[in-house]
């Protein structure tokens, strides 16, 4: 049984401009250990998707879909009990640091009482591990840290003690939501440097973020979500190297690289669709350079690109839909870290 179940899962907002269907019938696993990527552009339901996952969506949200963690529902459980989940056996870590840490308390004083929330420690053993988190995150002179308030901490250390926090309940799975977004290029190569030592058999991550660089590096498998869709999902290597859908070899034509003199932006181009009226069909057919007839009637399912089945597209070339062959021209980065140019396929 893997550790986390999403099934069917369906996030609507309930705005005046109409319904927002921000997650629409999405599906994956991650089991104990694993590190899934989450990745898309600005809007396409990533953190509508994890906020589900942590029952944290605001009043507007609905949700629709099973999602179980370690075999439980957590779309049956009620507040208290995913309030006892949540910091426990599941740690979250968002964007903006400063934001998500109290001013009036020292951050210290944040991390006990996450402990005290969280495990049988209390008093003075819930204050000790809150150091020994500091010092876990690698935060130095950690005793003194924990005295300091939020503002005498810069963007990075904040988010280090944000870390310490999340796993203040010794959790299973940790869902970071653009954990890097907003830091200096140094300080994010440290906090995923910190991610990737903190993940080990024990920890599963589930790590949002829009930067594919960063989910490179760090995950096992991805997900590729478009207008709250999945539209991808594979293994690193193989969606890095040999993507099947459209809209992720647009994704990684995107990618700028250093020395690289060509338009980029230029590869994808228009932006995503209003979700209260998503086209009807593919939902990536108004910007896919292969869209036939078919695609603007047929809503394609994430299907196998091949025999194992590990590797999954939602296109109509993989359900045999389409005439047209998919041949895109991608840039991958080769073990030197230059790019190889145009290799086509
Ligand atoms: N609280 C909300 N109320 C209404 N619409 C929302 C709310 N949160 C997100 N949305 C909409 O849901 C869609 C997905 O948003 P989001 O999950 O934040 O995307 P991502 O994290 O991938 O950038 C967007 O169209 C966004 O405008
Ligand atoms: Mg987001």
């Amino acid at each position: 049984m893997a550790l986390l179940e999403v099934e069917d899962l369906v996030v609507r907002f309930y705005t005046e401009g109409g319904v927002v269907r921000a997650v629409d019938g999405l599906s994956y696993t991650l089991d104990r250990g694993e590190r899934l990527g989450v990745v898309g552009e600005s809007g396409a339901g990533k953190t509508a998707a994890a906020l589900a996952v942590l029952g944290l969506l605001d009043e507007s949200g609905r949700i629709e879909g099973e999602i179980r963690f370690d075999g439980e529902s957590l779309t049956a459980a009620d507040d208290d009990r995913l309030q006892a989940i949540r910091g426990g056996r599941i740690g979250t870590v968002f964007q903006d640091p400063e934001a998500a840490l109290n001013p009036v308390y020292t951050v210290g004083e944040q991390i006990a009482e996450a402990v005290r929330t969280h495990t049988d420690r209390d008093g003075a053993a819930a204050n000790d591990r809150a150091v020994a988190l500091l010092d876990r995150v690698g935060i130095p002179d950690p005793a003194t840290r924990a005295d300091q308030y939020p503002h005498e901490f810069s963007g990075g250390m904040a988010q280090r003690a944000l870390v310490a926090m999340a796993l203040a309940g010794d959790p299973d799975l940790l869902i970071a939501d653009e954990p890097t977004t907003g830091l200096d290029v140094t300080v994010q190569a440290q906090l995923l440097e910190l991610l990737d030592d903190l993940a080990t058999a024990d920890l599963a991550v589930q790590l949002v973020s829009h930067d594919l660089g960063v989910v490179a590096e760090f995950c096992d498998r991805v997900l590729v979500l478009y207008a709250g869709q999945a539209v991808e999902r594979a293994p690193v290597d193989d969606l890095f190297y040999e993507p099947k859908h459209p809209y992720t070899a647009g994704l990684l034509r995107s990618v700028p690289r250093i020395g690289d003199s060509r338009d980029r932006l230029s590869a994808l181009s228009g932006t995503t669709p209003d979700l209260s009226a998503p086209p009807p069909g593919c939902r990536f057919h108004p910007r896919c350079p292969y869209a036939e007839d078919a695609c603007t009637k047929h809503d394609p399912p994430l299907a196998a690109t091949d025999d194992s089945g590990v590797h999954r597209a939602a296109c109509l070339a993989y359900t045999g839909d389409l005439s047209g062959e998919l041949t895109f021209s991608v840039d991958v980065v080769d073990d030197d870290g230059g790019a190889d140019g145009g290799d086509s396929r």
